[in-house]
Parts: C-alpha cells; sequence; structure tokens
C-alpha cells in the first residue's frame, strides 16, 4: 500500500478592508514612508475595526473562503487547528468559536501558540493527523488581530503589523503530492527579545500592567532581526539539503512576512530567485500565523500540480522552522 500523504486540497484567505498606510502613520507618530518600505519593504496593512469583531472572524472568514471556493459542507470536516498568539480570549479556544461560527459542528479544535511559526507547526501537526489514516479532512488555520496588541505610540512596532487570516485544507493523498518534510525548532531564551509580558499567569491583568504598557507586544528589532535571517536560512537550506534540493528544484518560497530583508537573505542563502518568492509584505504587513497561508491564498491561481514548495517562517519564543510541500492540484 502506499504511503498516505497530508496533501493541501484548498487555501482560503480574509483581511478587512480598512488600510493603514504608511501616510497615516506618519501622521500618528514620528516615522516616514521612506523608513519604513525600505527597512522592512511594508506600505500599507489591514486592521480590523469593526467593534466586537475578533481573531476568530478572521479565521472563520478565511475557511468560510476555502469552503466557498471548495464546495466543501462544513459537516464534514474532521479537524480544526487554529494558530494564533491573538486569542478572542484565554478561552474557550479560537479555534472552538471559528468552529461554531462556521457549522462545523462534527470537527473537534483548539488553538495553538508558536507566534509567527504558528502555521508551520500547526500544519505539521494537522499532516500527521491525516498520515495516522484516523482523520480525512483537517484544517488548519492562520490568524491574528495583531492591532489589539500593538502600542500605536510605539515607532518601533506599530508599523510593522497587520490583522489577517489564512486557512489550508489538508487531506489524505496516495499519489506523492502533499506535505513531503518539516524541521521545526524553538528556543525560550528568545523569551528576552520578543513578548507581551503582561496578562499572563506571570503578570496577570492588573491597573499596574496597563499603565506599564505590558499587554503590548515588546520587540528589540534588531536582535530578532539577527536570529531570523540566520535561523530562517539554515534551517531552509538544511531541509533541501537532505531532501537532496537545491534552488533549481523549487517552484516557490513561501515565507512569513516579517521584513522583506530577511526574506532576501533567505532566499539568497537558498539560491532561488526573486521572481519564485512570495511577497506580500507591501500590502499586509506582519500579519503572524496569517502570513504563509495568505500568501499560498494569493499565489494559488500560479500554483501547479507537483510545484516543489518551501515554507519558512521564524518568530516569537523563539520559533522557526521550514516545510517542504507538493502541490497536490
Ligand atoms: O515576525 C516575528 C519576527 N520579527 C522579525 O523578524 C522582525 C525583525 N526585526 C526587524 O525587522 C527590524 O529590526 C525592524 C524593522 C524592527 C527595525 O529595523 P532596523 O533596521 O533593525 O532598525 P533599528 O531598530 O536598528 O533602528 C534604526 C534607526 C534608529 O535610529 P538611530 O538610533 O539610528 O538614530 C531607530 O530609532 O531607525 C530608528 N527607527 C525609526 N525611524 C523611523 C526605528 N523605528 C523607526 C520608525 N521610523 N518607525
Amino acid at each position: 500500500m502506499s504511503k498516505i500523504t497530508a496533501a493541501i486540497t484548498a487555501v482560503g484567505g480574509y483581511v478587512p478592508e480598512n488600510k493603514l498606510t504608511n501616510f497615516d502613520l506618519e501622521k500618528m507618530v514620528d516615522t516616514n514612508d521612506e523608513w519604513i518600505r525600505t527597512r522592512t519593504g511594508i506600505s500599507e496593512r489591514r486592521i480590523l475595526n469593526e467593534p466586537g469583531k475578533a481573531t476568530s472572524d478572521l479565521g472563520a472568514a478565511a475557511v468560510q473562503n476555502l469552503l466557498d471556493k471548495k464546495g466543501l459542507d462544513p459537516k464534514e470536516i474532521d479537524c480544526i487547528i487554529c494558530a494564533t498568539v491573538t486569542p478572542d480570549m484565554f478561552f474557550p479556544a479560537t479555534g472552538n468559536l471559528i468552529a461554531h461560527k462556521i457549522g462545523a459542528t462534527n470537527a473537534f479544535s483548539f488553538d495553538l501558540a508558536a507566534a509567527c511559526s504558528g502555521f508551520l507547526f500547526a500544519l505539521t501537526t494537522g499532516a500527521t493527523y491525516i498520515e495516522s489514516g484516523r482523520y480525512k479532512k483537517v484544517i488548519v488555520v492562520g490568524a491574528d488581530k495583531m492591532s489589539a496588541i500593538v502600542d500605536y505610540t510605539d515607532r518601533n512596532n506599530c508599523i510593522l503589523f497587520g490583522d489577517g487570516g489564512g486557512a489550508v485544507l489538508l487531506e489524505p493523498s496516495t499519489d506523492d503530492c502533499g506535505i513531503k518534510d518539516s524541521l521545526l525548532k524553538s528556543d525560550g531564551t528568545g523569551k528576552d527579545f520578543l513578548y507581551m509580558k503582561g496578562g499572563g499567569s506571570l503578570n496577570p491583568a492588573s491597573v499596574e500592567t496597563v499603565l506599564a504598557k505590558q499587554h503590548f507586544i515588546h520587540q528589540e528589532g534588531q536582535s530578532v532581526f539577527k536570529f531570523a535571517v540566520k535561523g530562517m536560512a539554515d534551517v531552509s537550506a538544511e531541509l533541501m539539503e537532505r531532501n537532496g534540493l537545491t534552488g533549481e528544484d523549487i517552484a516557490w518560497l513561501t515565507p512569513h512576512q516579517a521584513n522583506l530583508r530577511i526574506i532576501d537573505a533567505t532566499a539568497n542563502r537558498m539560491g532561488i530567485s526573486k521572481d519564485k518568492v512570495m511577497i506580500n509584505i507591501n500590502r499586509y504587513g506582519n500579519t503572524t500565523a496569517a502570513t504563509i497561508p495568505l500568501c499560498l491564498n494569493d499565489w494559488e491561481s500560479k500554483l501547479n500540480k507537483g510545484d516543489n514548495i518551501i515554507l519558512a517562517a521564524f518568530g516569537g519564543g523563539f520559533t522557526w522552522g521550514a516545510t517542504w510541500v507538493k502541490w497536490a492540484y
């Protein structure tokens, strides 16, 4: 019997309509369009500013987009894994809320937190469910409402992030397409460089934590940059090497969209030319767990069955990783 692989058989994405441009930010903090574009590659990002809307709405809209395109009944879904660091609430899980919103009444669902690498960690987890033979339809969602934890008086961070959601459907395949290999890493020493201090069990929410701005992202940008450039390139190169792949074998690189300079460095190290790199950071900024599925959704019409795609990410934790996907449709 041929081995079961987990194939991506549909994708979906959603970003809110409301745009926050570099020129808008110029009016909010001491920054300018030229600095943001040359240092990060970002021109605008989308912000979910409707009252009462949260990460589950971004995730549910992305999954609904996938279901509509695929013509899939939500009752057929076995499992939904939601990667996020901005859950609607600590509990219930945002995955539970997404399942409820889209009518996936037969699915079990849960959240997975691995910051900007969350989608890759969730994808690898979902793939093993499929490979086990026990589940037939697993949805992996990456969704983050980053604007909920961004301090819009902090010019170091507020220019970077946006809101969005993306989703893929995993199904069993025996024709050699699907998630071929994954290399995932984490290192808790990264806790000193990228974190949100308040609101958890270490520093529960209080007047003091609010006044000390502990409910916002804190990032030592330069340090994270150095780790990210090395981590994302190293892990992608190792994944390719252990599978005997060279840059020429790769149809597309789908990198996490944190900084265009990190993306360029990773592509160079892998020997992949710029025209094969998915880049939408200019339009969406860093949407954390959503960047990779949003790229797959934006590039869906250009992908062909059998294309070798490397997904690569680096983020808080630190967490990082790369996944080799053979496109299935
Ligand atoms: O997705 C999760 C993982 N995160 C990442 O991968 C992000 C990694 N880090 C980065 O992408 C970059 O470090 C940043 C984009 C965050 C910052 O870029 P940088 O080239 O590392 O800038 P910097 O922090 O070294 O700052 C350079 C200068 C400083 O001024 P001085 O000290 O040289 O006078 C900053 O104060 O730029 C200044 N600066 C700004 N100027 C205009 C910092 N933020 C801004 C700003 N507008 N928004």
